[in-house]
């Protein structure tokens, strides 16, 4: 870096199941940490770069679902392959905090556990896919898969996608699949309890976020950035 002091940008992924509150909580912390003087990339998966929103509609309309669970989990990582070199490596270097909608442990829990997938080859897909960038944080939403399922059918209104249309077995697994995941690795993962007010819940996330951040700026008011530093 030219100015040789670290980069500041930080990546930070959400996780959890159907209808966890994943996006609301995603705009809630994005406006706050605006409000801090932070430089925010709100981005989601599959999807988050070109290459990455050509593959999404296969994977959620089901198109890929009759060539196999393995052709699906390739078509994930090659969404994540694009998505990591096109917007998040970049976003992060240039300092800013990327806030991502699923990532990589989506993929662990939805292909690799309830997909039935081997581990060797999903931490494989994942090594190639993901090139390095482990999220700072992952703040897993968690609730009963019964509640986010009935959430998701309410804003969703038509058809549920490939995902949601499992059965609530499944769904049930992968929550315990999200909650292994966050025990397995304490130090990158925080859990919150998503069956609660959508503010209790943003305090929670604002809170783990800015203890990961340094320093807070200042939010400049523009009679402030009009004047002059003495
Ligand atoms: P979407 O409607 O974008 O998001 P959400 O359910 O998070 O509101 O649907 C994404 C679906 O894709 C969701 O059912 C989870 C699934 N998925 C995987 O199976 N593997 C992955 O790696 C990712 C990123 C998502």
């Amino acid at each position: 870096m030219v100015t040789g002091k670290p980069a500041s940008g930080r990546f930070i992924t959400f996780e959890g199941g159907e209808g966890a509150g994943k996006s609301t909580q995603i705009r809630l912390l994005a406006t706050a940490l605006r409000g801090d003087g932070h430089d925010i990339l709100e981005t989601r998966e599959p999807g988050g770069s070109c290459g990455a929103e050509a593959v999404r509609h296969v994977l959620l309309s089901g198109g890929a679902e009759s060539f196999g669970i393995r052709m699906e989990a390739v078509l994930f990582a090659a969404a994540r392959s694009d998505h990591v070199a096109q917007t998040i490596r970049p976003a992060v270097e240039a300092g800013r905090i990327v806030l991502c909608d699923r990532f990589m442990d989506s993929s662990r829990v939805y292909q690799g556990v309830t997909g039935n997938l081997e581990p060797d080859f999903v931490r494989s897909l994942e090594r190639v896919a993901i090139d390095g960038m482990v999220p700072d944080l992952t703040i897993l939403l968690d609730l009963p898969a019964e509640l986010g399922l009935a959430r998701a059918h309410r804003r969703g209104g038509g058809d549920p996608d490939r995902f949601e249309k499992e059965d609530l077995k499944t769904h049930e697994s992968r929550r315990a699949a999200f909650l292994e995941l966050a025990e397995a690795e304490q130090q990158r993962f925080r859990v919150i309890d998503g069956d609660r007010s959508e503010d209790a819940i943003a305090a929670d996330v604002l809170a783990a976020v800015r203890s990961l951040l340094p320093a807070r700026r200042a939010a400049r008011s523009p009679r402030a950035k009009g004047k002059k530093a003495r």
